[in-house]
């Protein structure tokens, strides 16, 4: 028979892989904690009105790369490939804004988008994102970006550099839409036909659009900047101020624009060096969507949040970021009635919190003692039936190979202070 392979663009995170992410997710969850979030965790399957409603119908992301199909009874569903949308749509569900009037939600959880599968970007990938749900100030904005900095410098990477930008509001959005189709209307010759399609549907992606011509054409397109409402501008250079004060550095960059409609005022993303992460370099990507709980039935109410890529995290992280194993105890089984004794023993030891392996069979020492090794254990118990009349076993130290005799009553102590 054919061996099955998993579906092109996604991954198995095997065992060996695991103490990274297990850092890397622990460390998200100590940090986010400590500034109040507490988890959230939704279905992986939406309906699929969600994302058109809240990503919005004209991106890359709804029009080509999700997920979506008919279930058997009729229901038109999508995998999630995003969590800020589902998150605020358990947020309205559950009338959250009923139980407190500010909500700070965060995930790790799997996302799904069928884009071209390179290093860095998979079909089935991972976020970290948190969600601030209810706090209009500037002040939320910067602590946002703060948590997203912090968490990067926690992990221990360097040389990231963070983008921020305003898209304004919505009396900002159609006079700067207005000057974006004039500038790039007489000039649709060097567009690809993607931007030239857009430039009806949604012309802030031609801003996006990676293709070389159309970044020519964009590099003199009018910025943004000029065209905020005064609420929208206060609130960018306050924004500014509390990060100059915070002495977080950061590039304005008048054209960034970001993949998903529902963006309001701040938007922010932190790159990463390109050594690691090829052409896929934005590591964490977030802003403001003020009015996205008001489009998906709720009260309006202000919201920023930011999603970290795991796996492009991961590319980035050195090899000494890991999870540190715990000590594993080995009980030996020797002797009549050795696999009792050793499965009992094992059993207490368990139950006080240790983490112990046992052979399952019997066998040689010798055979024992290298399953063992292979456990990874760093001592050995060998209850044998002359220790045990004495109420004892055998404690072998697996490295240095040296052995001693240990009472029962002891053991818990004695394995305690070893750790
Ligand atoms: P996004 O920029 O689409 O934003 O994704 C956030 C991050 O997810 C990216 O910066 C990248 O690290 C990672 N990512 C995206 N697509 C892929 C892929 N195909 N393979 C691997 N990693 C990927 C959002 O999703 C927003 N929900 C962020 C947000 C939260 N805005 C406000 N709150």
């Amino acid at each position: 028979m054919n061996r099955l392979k998993c579906v092109k663009g996604m991954h198995d995170v095997l065992p060996q892989d695991m103490p990274k992410w297990h850092f890397l997710e622990d460390s998200y969850r100590e940090l986010v904690e400590r500034y109040g979030y507490v988890e959230i965790r939704t279905p992986v399957l939406e309906p699929l009105e969600l994302f058109v409603r809240g990503i919005g119908e004209d991106t890359d992301i709804v029009e080509k790369e999700m997920y979506a199909f008919d279930d058997k009874g009729g229901a038109r569903l999508a995998l999630r490939p995003e969590g800020t949308a589902s998150v605020i749509r358990s947020f309205v569900q559950h009338n959250m804004h009923a139980l407190q009037p500010v909500s700070k939600l965060y995930y790790i959880g799997p996302m799904f988008r069928r884009e071209r599968p390179a290093k860095g970007r998979y079909r089935q990938f991972y976020q970290a994102g948190a969600e601030l749900i209810g706090v209009a100030d500037p002040a939320a904005d910067a602590e946002i970006i703060d948590m997203a900095v912090q968490f990067v410098g926690a992990l221990g990477i360097e040389n990231v550099k963070v983008q921020v930008n305003s898209l304004g509001d919505r009396e900002t959005r159609p006079a700067y839409r207005k000057a974006l189709v004039e500038h790039f209307t007489g000039r649709t010759e060097e567009l690809c036909s993607d931007c030239v399609r857009r430039l009806d549907t949604n012309p802030l992606r031609v801003l996006d659009c990676k293709v070389e011509g159309c970044r020519q054409v964009a590099a003199g397109a009018p910025s943004v900047l000029d065209f905020l409402a005064e609420g929208a501008r206060e609130h960018f250079d306050e924004l500014r101020r509390i990060l100059d004060r915070n002495g977080t550095p950061y590039d304005v960059v008048p054209r960034m624009v970001r993949g998903l409609n529902y963006y309001t005022r701040t938007i922010f993303e932190i790159q990463g060096e390109s050594k690691d992460l090829g052409a896929q370099s934005t590591i964490v990507g977030g802003g403001r969507y003020d009015n996205l709980v008001e489009e998906l039935g709720g009260k309006s109410t202000p919201t920023i949040g930011f999603a970290f890529g795991i796996e492009r995290l991961l590319l980035m992280l050195g090899d000494s970021a890991r999870r540190e194993r715990r000590d594993v105890v080995f009980v030996a089984a020797i002797g009549e009635g050795g696999l009792d004794r050793a499965s009992s023993l094992a059993r207490d030891l368990r139950r006080s919190g240790f983490d112990v392996e046992v052979p399952y069979a019997m066998g040689s020492l010798r055979s024992q003692l290298k399953k063992a090794d292979r456990a990874g254990a760093t001592v050995a118990l060998i209850a044998g039936e002359d220790e045990a009349g004495r109420g004892a076993v055998t404690l072998r130290h697996m490295k240095q190979g040296s052995q001693e005799e240990v009472l029962l009553t002891d053991l818990r102590s004695r394995l305690e202070a070893l750790k």
